[in-house]
């Protein structure tokens, strides 16, 4: 098999079959084909897109470049959850001790990631002593024994990936709806789920602006996982305004757990429960989404959901009592109220401004080798639709020094836009697949 006669093929049009896949996803991870022979290969399938079955074997092509999780060891049906990313997606924090509490076993691996945040694994790291690096005995025990365990990706976990995405990120070639589903549906089969909730996000300051090709992403990644032996199932939700009203490290863990005591933002509590209900019916828990949803909730008026963020955090060597007094979690000390500039009604932010700004303050990574800074962040107190008079708190900035802010504020007042009426949010749950 030569690499020159795949490129032609999807040069021409053709469809590739899973030797010819496989053959180039091995070579590529080995080094014996070269990146200029693979970005070719990318332009082609950019230009001429790939069928359901070639996105399947790319995928697990993909997937079985490397390390795979085995999960069998744990009881039940495994179910991992993915959001394809936004400004103020604390999600995962929430929503895993929820389904944990009413039964489904969370066995997990997250990133750490660029962005205008941590990941999930940064975020957690506000707790003290806390730490992912768990060998794969201690994860699998603490699943098997609390019933949640999340541990940092390894390197090694669909190496082809990272590599692609890396090459396809520097020649214009991210942007194809059958490479972005593999490459995300890859590390989630190499991570050993028995099935997956994803939460795809549209809007402005999600990877995806339109409604449209949010859900033609979603049912892509479905139809990848179902085709794969995996149950899955898509939530479509809105990403034009951050989530909740925390942006930044601790500041989204308080609000975290602020929802896991029944006093969350409303958007963000609905999410919550909307990706839980389809995690505990893939679980086996229940068919009744009324009664995934009742149990959901009952895990949080008797504190069983905290609970279990308690003993998680213990388990892997944090302080607990920040999960009881999340007061405790520590800000920046420079805070900065930011006032309405005018009378009226919020008709829009720009999402990923707002991002930005959390990035600017030191929240998020440019590079993988930036420091982060977990206190940092902003609280948003006014959203979209909400009304204000000139002078009203729109929002609060936590800094680590003066100079920090007054640019960060400049930014932030561009990205608010209002009008003089009343304006409606969007739906926050625009579909499910
Ligand atoms: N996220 C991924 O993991 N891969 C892509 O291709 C795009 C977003």
């Amino acid at each position: 098999m030569r690499m020159y006669d795949i490129i032609m093929k999807k040069r021409n049009g053709g469809e590739l079959t899973e030797e010819e896949i496989r053959f180039f996803i091995e070579g590529y991870t080995k080094g014996e084909i070269p990146d200029y022979q693979v970005s070719s290969l990318m332009m082609a399938i950019f230009f001429q897109k790939m069928t359901d079955k070639e996105t399947l074997y790319l995928t697990m092509a993909m997937a079985e470049s490397g390390d795979k999780l085995d999960l069998s060891a744990i009881k039940g049906i495994k179910v991992d959850k993915h959001s394809t990313g936004g400004v103020g997606d604390k999600t995962s924090l929430a929503l895993t001790p929820m389904v944990c509490a009413c039964g489904v076993p969370v066995a997990k691996m997250s990133g750490r990631g660029l962005g205008h945040t941590g990941g999930t694994i940064d975020k957690l790291e506000s707790f003290p002593g806390f730490s992912t690096g768990i060998s794969n005995e201690t994860f699998i025990k603490n699943v098997n024994n609390i019933g949640i365990a999340i541990m940092g990706q390894t390197a090694d976990l669909a190496p082809a990936d990272k590599k692609l995405y890396a090459l396809r990120d520097v020649t214009a070639t991210v942007d194809n709806m059958s490479l972005i589903a593999s490459s995300i549906m890859s590390k989630k089969i190499a991570a050993g789920a028995d099935a997956i909730v994803l939460d795809v996000k549209t809007g402005s300051g999600a990877f995806m602006k339109t409604e449209e090709d949010s859900f033609a992403l979603a049912k892509e990644m479905v139809t990848i996982g179902r085709n794969a032996g995996r149950k899955m199932s898509a939530v479509i939700s809105d990403m034009d305004q951050p989530l909740g009203r925390a942006v930044g490290n601790a500041i989204e863990v308080r609000e975290a757990i602020y929802t896991l005591m029944g006093k969350g933002p409303e958007d963000f509590t609905e999410l919550v429960y909307t990706l839980g209900t389809q995690m505990l019916i893939l679980g086996g828990i229940t068919s009744s989404e009324i009664e995934a949803r009742n149990m959901l909730e009952k895990s949080v008026k008797s504190g069983k959901a905290l609970d279990k963020l308690a003993a998680f955090v213990e388990a892997q060597g944090g302080d607990k009592s920040y999960v009881y007094e999340p007061e405790k979690l520590t800000l920046a000390p420079i805070v900065k109220i930011i006032e309405a500039p005018r009378d009226g009604f919020i008709s829009h932010i720009d999402c990923d401004e707002i991002g930005i700004c959390s990035l600017m303050l030191g929240g998020g990574r440019e590079t993988k080798e930036s420091d982060i800074d977990l206190t940092v962040g902003l609280y948003l107190d006014k959203k979209v639709g909400d009304e204000v008079k000139a002078g009203e708190t729109l929002a609060r900035v936590y800094a680590s020094s003066e100079e920090k802010t007054g640019p960060v504020i400049e930014r932030f007042l561009k990205a608010y836009h209002f009008s003089d009426e009343k304006v409606s949010a969007n739906k926050l749950i625009r579909g499910i697949i």
